[in-house]
């Protein structure tokens, strides 16, 4: 989609340019390069098909500015010069071609127009060093034309693709937010935030998954491959899905929704689900409990907050809405080293948020790549770094009713402790999920999405 341009963001540019420049020189130097080049990546297509994938821009690139459908366009980076674009724009009627960038970004890059693959080639391999080519390796090693017509393009010598050192200490770094990337979240969440009301009351209207989707689709008035990830829309049973994909056309009696949907700005994402019930008190309830939770989860966001310590809270926290909602008997402090919770809550309480919905680099505990050793009891945590200062991340709580861990949970040593006419009550209503994005601040964090609730 179109750039999103404001006053408050043009100002917030050029300092967000000198970071993304900076860390860039930083990084080379480590790894005694001369220069980057990173490609914007290639449009993929289906086997023996003239069709293509939907169009997934480099997220390396984005850091430096939204060219966010521009396949085959490329940036050429040497310390201490001004960054090159080269933007790939063919002759082709068929097709709208890429445009050139607009202000703010364009003043701060020397722009070349290829028409060809080929001369993009040409025009990056003049006078490079040791370089890194940065991106989907198929936009430099595939044989150009369809059918092909010319030998395989030869990449400078002295060139490496992807060498991981560089990206290792690149990704280690993303996570560190400048003021501009902040914004363009929390734009991204001020634009999800009305699309959700719009969800919602499709919802309550009697809509299917699929007329809510639409409903939020028209409210934001972003394509399903211009939002950062596929909305998750499910209906009852359907909210037990952690990464439910369907848009069901049914519109049978509507119990709950959880929807796990979102909108980018200038290929920033945001991240956020809502869960709602139709009419029923009890479930009203246990998503308030959950709500809850949520609201004191996210208030433990700090600098210095372990996150894997953060994530043992809020299996604390879901033990005692799993007593307090009535679904589990006995103490509740010792659920979590029981398994229980991890039967209700079976996924990470959340993630680094950023240019990526998944953000990189929330395992790493230096910028050369070393993974943090992850507690035996969350083996799979996304997200195991200190929290610090400019760092933006999710709070994603959840409780469902999963019948694959509900039947281990029942058949295991703590199954009489569970109350399975309350489970099974619950059951037709799917799952809870809250999840909101936050910035960690100095003095803690701000949460941008309860601001956007609040005011949108
Ligand atoms: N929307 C995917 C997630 O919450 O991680
Ligand atoms: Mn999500
Ligand atoms: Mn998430």
């Amino acid at each position: 989609m179109d750039p999103t341009v404001d006053k408050h963001l043009a100002e917030l540019y050029p300092a967000h340019l000198d970071t993304v420049r900076r860390r860039f020189d930083e990084a080379l130097a480590a790894c005694e390069l001369d220069a980057v080049v990173i490609g914007a990546g290639v449009e993929i297509y289906f086997f023996c098909d003239d069709q293509t994938y939907p169009y997934k821009p480099n997220p390396h690139l984005l850091q430096w500015l939204p060219l966010t459908r521009h396949p085959e366009s490329c940036l050429v980076y040497t310390p201490g010069e001004r960054a090159k674009l080269i933007i790939y724009q063919p002759d082709d009627f068929w097709h709208a071609p890429p445009e050139l960038p607009g202000a703010p970004w364009a003043e701060h890059f020397d722009i070349e127009v290829s028409e060809t693959t080929d001369g993009m080639r040409d025009a990056i391999g003049k006078a490079l060093g040791r370089t890194a080519f940065l991106g989907d390796p198929a936009q430099w090693a595939r044989t150009p034309g369809n059918p092909p017509t010319k030998p395989p393009w030869k990449l400078p010598p002295e060139s490496q693709v992807n060498p991981p050192a560089l990206l290792n200490h690149l990704h280690y770094y993303r996570p560190y937010k400048t003021p501009y990337e902040i914004e363009c979240i929390r734009l991204a969440t001020q634009l999800s935030v009305p699309a959700h009301r719009a969800a919602e009351a499709a919802f309550r209207a009697g809509g299917s998954e699929y007329d809510i989707w639409h409903a939020f689709l028209g409210s934001c008035r972003q394509t399903p491959t211009q939002l950062p990830y596929p909305a998750i829309v499910a209906r009852n049973r359907n909210g037990a899905v952690l990464h439910y994909q369907h848009y069901g056309h049914s519109a049978d009696t509507p119990h709950s929704l959880l929807i796990d949907a979102a909108c980018a700005v200038n290929g920033y994402a945001s991240d956020i689900t809502r869960s709602y019930s139709h009419s029923d008190p009890e479930f009203a309830d246990l998503i308030e409990r959950v709500n809850e939770a949520q609201q004191a989860m996210a208030a433990e966001v700090r600098p210095g907050q372990p996150f894997a310590e953060l994530h043992d809270f809020a299996h604390q926290s879901i033990a005692h809405v799993l007593s307090d909602a009535g679904l589990v008997n006995g103490n509740p402090e010792n659920y979590v080293e029981r398994g229980i919770t991890a039967a209700f809550f079976p996924h990470g309480l959340g993630h680094f948020l950023g240019i990526q919905v998944h953000e990189v680099g929330g395992s790493f505990a230096d910028r050369t790549g070393t993974e943090i050793e992850r507690p035996a009891r969350y083996p799979n945590l996304r997200l195991v770094r200190t929290l610090e200062t400019g760092q933006v991340l999710t709070i994603e709580p959840g409780l469902y009713f999963i019948d694959s861990l509900l039947t281990k949970l029942k058949d295991g040593p703590h199954g009489k402790d569970v109350n399975w006419n309350t489970v099974d009550h619950l059951h037709k209503f799917g799952g809870i999920r809250i999840e909101d994005n936050v910035v960690v601040t100095e003095s803690g964090m701000e949460n941008l999405t309860r601001a956007a609730f609040a005011t949108g």
